[in-house]
C-alpha cells in the first residue's frame, strides 16, 4: 500500500480548513506538515500554534517534518500539539541527540521518522534503525516547495528498501520533494511507500484527480 501525503506548505493558509477538507475528500492518506526554523534550512514556515489548530480541525494522520536544528528541544511539544509522526533530520544534531529525540517521540506514543538530506549517504540511517518507524529520503534540498525532483536520489531509496526488506524491518520509506504524477511511479518502483507532494496537489484545482494521478490509480 502506498500512502499519499500532501504537504501543507503548498496550501492557501488563509483557507486552511477548506484545503484540508479538499485533500481528505480527495482521498489523501496523510497530511504532511513542514516546520522550518531558518537555521537548519534557509526558510521559515509554520509551527506549534498552527499544528494545534490543525489537530483540533481534523483527525487526519499528521506527518510532521521538522527541518530544525537540535530537534530534541521541541519533539515533546510537537507530540503534545498533535503530531502522529514526528520526523527529524539526521544532520540536525550529533548522533546521541538524534537517538534521544527519536526515543522520546516513541516514548510519547508517536511514530518516529528520520530524514536524510540529498547529500547524506543512505547508511547514515543505519545507527538509528531500531529507533525509527519511517525513513524519509529528501528528493530536493529541504527548505522550499516547488523544486525539481532529484532523480539520482532513487539509488538511495533502492538501497534503503533493500536493507529494510533483507532484515524484515517494519519501517516505512518516504520521499519528499518534486513528487508528481511523473516522478511518483519511479519512487514507487524504487521502493518508497509514502509519497509527499506539495505543489502537485495544492496547485491543482481538482485535488482528488491530483491525488489519484500521483497514486497511479
Ligand atoms: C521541502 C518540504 C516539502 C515540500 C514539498 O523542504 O519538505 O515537503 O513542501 O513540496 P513539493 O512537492 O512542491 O516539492
Ligand atoms: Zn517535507
Amino acid at each position: 500500500m502506498v500512502r499519499i501525503a500532501p504537504s501543507i506548505l503548498a496550501a492557501d493558509f488563509a483557507r486552511l480548513g477548506a484545503e484540508i477538507d479538499s485533500i481528505r475528500e480527495g482521498k489523501a492518506d496523510w497530511l504532511h506538515f513542514d516546520v522550518m526554523d531558518g537555521l537548519f534550512v534557509p526558510n521559515l514556515s509554520i509551527g506549534l500554534p498552527v499544528l494545534e489548530s490543525v489537530r483540533r480541525y481534523t483527525d487526519m494522520f499528521l506527518d510532521v517534518h521538522l527541518m530544525i536544528r537540535e530537534p530534541g528541544r521541541y519533539v515533546e511539544r510537537f507530540c503534545e500539539a498533535g503530531a502522529d509522526l514526528v520526523c527529524i533530520h539526521a544532520e540536525a544534531d550529533a548522533e546521541e541527540g538524534i537517538r534521544a529525540a527519536l526515543r522520546e517521540i516513541r516514548r510519547l506514543g508517536k511514530k518516529a521518522g528520520l530524514a536524510l538530506k540529498p547529500g547524506t549517504a543512505w547508511d547514515a540511517a543505519l545507527p538509528f534503525i531500531e529507533d525509527v518507524d519511517l525513513i524519509l529520503v529528501m528528493t530536493v534540498e529541504p527548505g522550499f516547495g516547488g523544486q525539481s525532483f532529484m532523480g539520482d536520489m532513487l539509488d538511495k531509496v533502492r538501497a534503503i528498501r533493500g536493507w529494510i526488506d533483507e532484515r524484515g524491518l517494519d519501517c516505512m520509506l518516504e520521499v519528499d520533494g518534486g513528487v508528481d504524477a511523473d516522478t511518483a511511479p519511479r519512487c514507487i518502483a524504487a521502493g518508497a511507500n509514502v509519497l509527499v507532494a506539495g505543489s502537485a496537489v495544492f496547485n491543482k484545482p481538482d485535488r482528488a484527480a491530483a491525488v489519484a494521478a500521483i497514486r497511479g490509480a
